[in-house]
């Protein structure tokens, strides 16, 4: 399609199987990732020619905001953007130290912002856009024992819902995407707080956070999920807020009807225990 296409996140998981399956496609790619393993380094022979990697780390505001501007300057636009950095926090809040709370803030929540700015100024000047947001079931079903994570991802849900409105005189459109367990490096990558192992939580949380990873290892494919956004976000009107899977739509239905004390019993009976 020859579109430009800047992803965070691209060295691993859905970041890494949507710059793929972009490239393949024929867009241009700008794969941007802390880390540059030789899965990024070195595209397949299909997506020669049209994949570029950037050292990223979404943490730092001035180098994605230089570099946006050399990828801007460079190619003269940027069609879509896809936000898919981030991590997980797990532990009890008590147990969380600033540290951690700043870090996981400062990755999933300003990690993202950093980047809009100047991608917006970009797509702005042309008219034309899409914004492409990794939020999660956990934005609208906060999770215990990843509080933290749940809160920056509803962060996440509810700045992109704000912004959509504020650009679609523009052109731009945004799409925050809900993925449910995804099979991906997210649960190796998963950070722990210390202090839960001291505290009375210790049981629960061990608990609570194998279920997860156990769900998520059993998880949908990166590469299925990735082609599933892909779709939606060719599609002529993206929706702005995307839910793949039956499963996470009832989901995220029952959530906004049922009493929420239901709902509450539900996530203490799946993580709380
Ligand atoms: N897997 C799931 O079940 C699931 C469910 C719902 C939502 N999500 C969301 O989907 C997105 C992608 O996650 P994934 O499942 O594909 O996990 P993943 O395989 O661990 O990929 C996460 C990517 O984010 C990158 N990243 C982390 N911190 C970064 C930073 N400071 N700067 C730049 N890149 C950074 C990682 O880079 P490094 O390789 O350098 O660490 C990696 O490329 C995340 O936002 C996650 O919250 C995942």
């Amino acid at each position: 399609m020859n579109r430009v296409v800047v992803i965070t996140g691209a060295s691993s998981g859905i970041g890494l199987e949507m710059a793929r399956q972009f490239a393949a496609g024929g867009d241009r790619v700008y794969a941007l990732a802390r880390r540059l393993p030789d899965s990024v380094a070195e595209p397949s022979e299909a997506a020669a020619g049209s994949w570029f990697t950037m050292p990223l780390d979404v943490t730092d505001a001035e180098a994605a905001r230089q570099a946006v501007t050399r990828i801007a300057a460079r190619e003269g636009r940027i069609d879509i953007l896809v936000q898919a950095a981030g991590y997980g926090l797990a532990g009890s809040v008590e147990a969380m130290t600033p540290t951690d709370a700043a870090g996981q803030m400062g990755t999933n929540f300003l990690g993202a912002c950093h980047l809009l700015g100047p991608v917006l100024a970009s797509m702005r000047a042309r008219g034309s856009g899409l914004i492409i947001q990794l939020g999660s079931v956990a934005g609208f079903l906060p999770i215990p024992f990843q509080a933290c994570y749940s809160a920056s991802k509803a962060a996440l849900a509810a700045l992109t819902m704000a912004l959509a409105n504020e650009v679609r005189p523009y052109g731009i459109r945004c799409m925050l995407v809900q993925p449910g367990d995804t099979r991906t490096g997210f649960t190796e990558a998963r950070v722990l707080c210390d202090a839960d192992e001291s505290l009375p939580y210790a049981e629960r949380c061990r608990r609570s956070i194998a279920r997860m990873a156990a769900d998520e290892q059993n998880g949908f494919p990166a590469d299925r999920l990735a082609a599933k956004i892909i779709r939606q976000a060719n599609r002529r009107r993206p929706p702005l807020v995307y839910t793949p899977g039956l499963f996470y739509k009832l989901a995220a239905l029952l959530s906004r009807v049922l009493p929420r004390r239901w709902v509450m019993a539900v996530l203490y009976g799946l993580y709380a225990r």
